[in-house]
């Protein structure tokens, strides 16, 4: 009983949280709602796309990525972590239809998997449609992942490894294939046998030692633990067209002309478009080649399902409340602890090593290192997708000046309870280049200069030392806060710095004081005086 008047009480918030923000004018026109992440990913996507599920949409669309994401959250009190399927399947047994978009690079086995996993929870799939012009991800993009990784030496990305760039690779050079071709035994065989052809050659060419890595890495469970793995060092293509053709008879029902669909459905229903990684690890906008391999922006999650960027009709951008993670490599001016934090990170530790060798570590660590492991520990920032540690920085504003221009500007903060008990919380609001003379452009780049602006080129990001301004911390739980009125004075201050700092065009929408749905305050349209700026 108690349950169901909280949840009575949070729709009851959210519907008076758009009555408030629009009128009339949300239930009336406002039918496409995408959320995007501003930062460099896990800002909590998840909890956000699950809670706007919950409350609003009739259509959740995944449509860039692919399972190398890792979105979490509460349904029902029991954690979930979807990497393919999007994050409204729960309320699949609601009629809320789900949908894998064009965009996704798309690995038969982890929808199986996750369709397999839901089904075992209870759930529902039933309204699952699945693009039949998703980029069908096949075994030896995960493998060419790998292997290119692993003589990547010290221009390694740090990949998930599930396979993201070769997948999308093959579709820029014309030579990929989409999920409908499994639907198709003979046109499968025709087209994978051709789209392998280079990198058949290439295993076949390896001596002893390649062929056993090749080996290794094939017999990965995520590989079907060796099934496509033929003793001659190549892949055995009659395994992969045998397995494939199964999982197209799995799947056959989901699979579905998804573009077509959502267009029907504009102005019709609510549809929320789910966005993957984030801005900043865009191929198109973010510290290339420091990335992943499709456009995170709102205009690449539209483009993704079928759909136009004009389409989109609110767009929400969800930063960390004031710090911010990167998993893998590439440049993070405000990590905590800077380069030794990257090593320590990129190179094997583990949650379990982090827990054993900063058992004593605080928030309020003189030492950086330590305050940023111990901030991630916190946090409980491992990734969800290879559990790797994520890099642990201060909040970043002139990235987030960058990141703003996606258009994203109705701000969700997530993880404010993370920071509670850290007496000095630093927000970066500028840089100071510290690198040789740079040729930018027209420009050219010295040392001694002050940017305000995220420049995304990894040669001058890496000589950028970040300028702070420093606020004193909170010391009481906001974990129960349900409006603005009952955050710590302490906390507002340093929101107002922010969207005055970072960009007037933002504003605060929805605070996220726990991962729970519950844990949420939706920010009224006059609260928002409490963020602006001060008249003089
Ligand atoms: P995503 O990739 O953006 O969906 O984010 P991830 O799921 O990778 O990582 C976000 C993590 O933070 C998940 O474990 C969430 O359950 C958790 N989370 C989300 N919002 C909050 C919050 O406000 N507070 C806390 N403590 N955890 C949160
Ligand atoms: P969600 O959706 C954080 C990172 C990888 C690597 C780079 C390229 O959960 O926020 P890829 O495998 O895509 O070729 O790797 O991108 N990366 C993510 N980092 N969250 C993610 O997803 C990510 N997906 C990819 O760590 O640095
Ligand atoms: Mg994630």
């Amino acid at each position: 009983m108690r349950k169901e008047l909280k949840e009575k009480k949070l729709i009851e918030s959210f519907r008076l949280f758009l009555w408030d923000w629009f009128g009339e004018k949300f239930s009336k026109a406002f039918k496409v709602i995408a959320i995007s992440c501003l930062q460099f990913g896990d800002t909590g996507k998840g909890k956000f796309i699950h809670l706007l599920t919950w409350l609003w949409a009739h259509i959740v669309a995944r449509s860039t990525g692919g399972d190398n994401a890792g979105h979490t959250f509460y349904h029902k009190g029991r954690e979930i972590v979807l990497h393919l399927l999007p994050c409204g399947m729960p309320f699949d047994n609601k009629g809320v239809v789900n949908i894998i978009g064009s965009g996704v690079a798309f690995y038969p086995k982890a929808a199986v998997d996750e369709i397999k996993m839901l089904l075992s929870l209870g759930l529902t799939c039933d309204n699952l449609k699945i693009a039949l012009n998703a980029k069908l991800l096949l075994p030896h993009h995960i493998l060419l992942d790998r292997l290119g990784e692993m003589g990547a030496g010290k221009e390694k990305i740090g990949s998930t490894g599930k396979g993201i760039q070769p997948c999308y690779t093959d579709f820029i050079a014309r030579k990929g294939l989409v999920l409908n071709d499994v639907l198709n035994p003979e046109i499968f065989r025709k087209k994978l046998r051709a789209s392998m052809r280079s990198v058949q050659a290439m295993l076949s060419n390896h001596g002893p030692s390649g062929k056993k890595v090749v080996k290794e890495i094939m017999s990965h469970p995520h590989l079907e633990d060796g099934l496509y793995y033929s003793e001659d060092g190549t892949l055995n293509e009659e395994a992969i067209i045998a397995k494939y053709i199964e999982y197209g008879e799995y799947l056959r029902k989901y699979i579905f002309d998804t573009d077509e669909f959502l267009r029907g459905k504009l102005g019709k229903a609510n549809i929320l478009l789910e966005g993957a990684q984030g801005y900043l690890l865009s191929i198109d906008h973010g510290t290339y080649p420091y990335v992943t391999s499709s456009d995170c922006s709102p205009a690449g999650l539209a483009k993704g399902a079928g759909l136009r960027e004009t389409d989109i009709d609110l767009s929400f951008g969800i930063i960390k409340g004031f710090y911010e993670t990167r998993v893998g490599c590439g440049p993070f001016p405000t990590e905590m602890g800077g380069k030794t934090s990257a090593s320590w990170c990129n190179n094997g530790a583990t949650k379990e090593m982090e827990d054993a060798a900063y058992i004593n570590a605080t928030v309020n660590d003189q030492n950086e290192i330590r305050q940023g492991v111990a901030i991630r520990r916190k946090g409980g920032e491992y990734g969800a997708t290879t559990k790797r540690p994520r890099r642990t920085g201060w909040l970043d504003l002139v990235l987030l000046r960058h990141a703003l221009d996606s258009g994203a500007n109705n701000i969700i903060l997530t993880k404010l309870d993370i920071l509670t008990g850290v007496k000095e919380i630093k927000v970066c609001y500028a840089y100071r280049y510290e690198g040789p003379d740079y040729n930018y452009g027209a420009k050219v780049l010295k040392s001694g200069e002050i940017i305000l602006k995220g420049i995304m080129d990894p040669e001058v990001l890496d000589y950028c030392v970040p300028l702070y301004t420093t606020f004193p911390g909170w010391n009481k739980s906001i974990k129960k806060a349900k409006y603005v009125l009952d955050l710590p004075d302490n906390l507002v201050r340093i929101l107002k710095y922010i969207f005055e700092e970072a960009d007037v065009r933002a504003k605060p929408r929805i605070i996220s004081v726990g991962p729970g749905p519950e844990e949420t305050i939706f920010v009224g349209v006059n609260d928002l005086r409490l963020f602006s700026p001060e008249k003089k």
